[in-house]
């Protein structure tokens, strides 16, 4: 078993490739949709994904794709079943496990993702319907004393009992502590919030027997809160995340997923190639972005069949420009060039 997750691991974190977050539950693809003024379907959610996975050329640059319950059960129009239009493409097929962020009882605005019970039987479903890796998502806000250490340490607990689960049933567990942006929040907040949830996440892991070879983490980046009057630039967001993983992260796990988070699909292509550029690292710096991937494939679409081919040329151009990330070859004149 040590095997095949090592492997898994390392092929979702081969050189100049990542994942495509299309995870989106019910109520965050209804949002996305109706930025677009597209009704949430089950049918537009299915022809939505499905342009997204048969994308010409996608899987040069994408190594699995996270699925949402409900599409890893949906097939393409031909009537393949998504996760074996993936597979036959070279593409993993991976799946959220998590039920969501909830109210932390007794804290003050604060969440716990929940999920856990009946997880073991849910793991072995998603294994025969061709996953072979998981992921989960914890949150956590900047500011009045928070993250407070009642909620680091209760999603700790958590992402691990969840990571164990998936190692025993033979999938590989993206660990995602996502430390969010929102506020006006100094980059210094945000270092010391990402690493201090961070080191409770790694001594978990620890604790509850993971093997740190079969795990990826994905994190977010150490960014100025959104509404900061004076947000860090490029160079100095690239140095505060790669200082704090060097602190916290450790160099057994192969590979680390950055969330996007709500930065441009600009942003979070810049952000990545430049901590690329300053590699080595001990570990592969990499991406699990669904708005940075999607954003414009979205908008192209509109729902409107006939933009199916422009909205695969948008998925794929953000695809390319995050697989040269990968290697600190991207470079923004990209951007301009004929599509
Ligand atoms: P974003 O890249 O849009 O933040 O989504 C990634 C994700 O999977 C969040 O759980």
């Amino acid at each position: 078993m040590g095997t095949e997750l090592h492997e898994t691991a390392k092929a979702l974190v081969a050189e100049g490739k990542g994942i495509l977050a299309a995870d989106e539950s019910d109520g965050t693809i209804k949002k996305r949709f109706d930025s677009i003024g597209v009704e949430s379907t089950e049918d537009n959610r299915r022809a939505y994904r499905e342009l997204l996975f048969t994308t010409e050329g996608a899987e040069e640059y994408i190594s699995g794709v996270i699925l949402f319950d409900e599409t890893i059960r949906q097939s393409s129009a031909d009537g393949t079943p998504f996760p074996k239009v993936l597979e036959s493409r070279g593409i993993i097929p991976g799946i959220k496990v998590d039920k969501g962020a909830k109210p932390l009882a007794l804290a003050n605005g604060e969440t716990v993702t929940e999920g856990l019970d009946g997880l073991r039987e849910r793991l072995e479903d998603y294994y025969e319907l061709g996953a072979r890796f998981t992921k989960w998502r914890a949150t956590y806000s900047i500011g009045d004393g928070r993250p407070s250490e009642y909620c680091v340490w209760t999603n700790a607990h958590a992402l691990a009992r969840y990571a164990a689960l998936s190692q025993e049933s033979g999938l590989v567990p993206i660990v995602e502590p996502e430390v969010l942006m929102d506020g006006g929040h100094t980059i210094e907040e945000s270092s010391k919030a990402s690493g201090r949830v961070l080191q409770a996440v790694y001594t978990e892991l620890h604790d509850q027997r993971l093997d740190l070879y079969g795990t990826l983490l994905k994190p977010n980046m150490v960014l100025s809160g959104y509404d900061a009057s004076d947000r860090a630039g490029v160079d100095e967001v690239a140095e505060a995340t790669l200082d704090v993983l060097s602190r916290h992260v450790p160099a057994a796990v192969p590979g680390i997923v950055f969330l996007s988070g709500g930065q441009t699909d600009e942003d979070a292509t810049v952000h990545l190639n430049a901590m690329n550029a300053r590699g080595p690292h001990p570990w592969e710096l990499s991406f699990s972005y669904g708005r940075a991937l999607q954003a414009p494939a979205l908008k192209a679409w509109g729902g409107d069949p006939a933009n199916v081919e422009d909205a695969q040329k948008a998925f794929y151009r953000r695809a390319k420009f995050n697989g040269a990330a990968r290697t600190g070859s991207y470079a923004p004149e990209m951007e301009t060039a004929a599509a």
